[in-house]
């Protein structure tokens, strides 16, 4: 520790000015970066006080202290990780056609799905669950629904436009490619997810740190590669609210380096790859 890491950067950023970025990081967001993260961070916020004329980190760290200020969104955004992709660990697509969309039919009697994509990022990934309900060919038939949630405002907005760059489908298998659009209807050297997987996708901002203003009960959560930013208490505390918001005998679905403890939460049983079902058994996560 002890000298700058800024020298001979073009802002100097503290040990005591990193500290704070760090804990106002973790507090709005639970993402938790470490010493190691120190040139990331530098590197994402440094664009923000060039776009913003700034002189060094004090007067940043002015700006995003009020939380309801209009910079301290943009800080969060600035700090997200959005990496993602069509089809992202497709065993859980697999899963979801073979034993989600069946059991969900039993269980409610009636053709009815909901999902929740709670770190959807830039949308791949609740545009990737569509095309299966597509391909299982119950998108028209069903009462099936997804919602699409981040916390960060910029993915939001490229994940309801539904456009991506050509290279994002190319490694693609070719029977999901008559999902996008490709020329009319979409900018050149991009594609556009279908309309009509759109329609039943809602985009809303929600952190997870927050309030959910969600009624449930889902079938399905995904909440990959987001828990891996937060800290042990943060994931468990989050494990618990997604419990409580599945029904019985529902799924959640975490990312590959993210599979939970043994007894993190004694209403889950692990289901394959990491993927775990609500017991049955009338226990309630609260
Ligand atoms: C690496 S991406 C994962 C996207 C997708 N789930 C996947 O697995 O491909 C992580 C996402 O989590 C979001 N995120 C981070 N902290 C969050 C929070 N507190 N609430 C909601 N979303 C959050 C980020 O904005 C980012 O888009």
């Amino acid at each position: 520790m002890g000298a700058p890491v800024s020298q001979p950067r073009e802002f100097e950023l503290t040990d005591k000015d990193f500290a704070r970025i760090q804990a106002i990081l973790k507090q709005r967001s639970g993402i938790d970066v470490g010493e190691g993260k120190r040139l990331l961070v530098y590197g994402r916020l440094a664009r923000r006080l060039r776009a913003l004329g700034l002189r060094g980190f004090k007067e940043y760290l002015e700006l995003i202290e009020d939380p309801s200020g209009g910079e301290a969104k943009e800080f969060l955004n600035a700090l997200t990780t959005n990496v993602t992709e069509f089809f992202r660990e497709s065993h859980h697509f697999d899963f979801l056609r073979e034993r989600v969309i069946p059991e969900s039919l039993a269980f409610h009697g009636e053709p009815r799905l909901r999902i929740w994509s709670s770190a959807c990022s830039t949308g791949e990934e609740p545009h990737s669950i569509a095309m299966t309900l597509m391909r299982a060919g119950i998108l028209d038939s069903w009462d099936a629904r997804i919602l699409a949630t981040d916390i960060d405002s910029d993915v939001l907005r490229h994940a309801q436009r539904g456009v991506y760059s050509e290279d994002k489908v190319k490694k693609l298998k070719p029977e999901w490619l008559k999902y996008f659009l490709k020329g009319q209807g979409s900018q050149r050297g991009s594609v556009r997810v279908k309309p009509e997987l759109q329609e039943i996708i809602t985009f809303r901002e929600l952190n997870l740190l927050g309030q959910w203003p969600l009624r449930g009960p889902f079938d399905l959560i995904f909440c990959r590669n987001v828990v891996i930013y937060f800290d042990i208490p943060t994931r468990e505390s989050l494990v618990k609210r997604f419990v409580s918001l599945l029904r019985p005998g529902g799924y959640l679905f975490m990312g590959h380096s993210e599979s939970l403890a043994a007894g993190s939460s004694r209403e889950l049983e692990p289901c394959g790859k990491t993927a775990y079902r609500k017991r049955s058994d009338g226990a309630n996560g609260g």
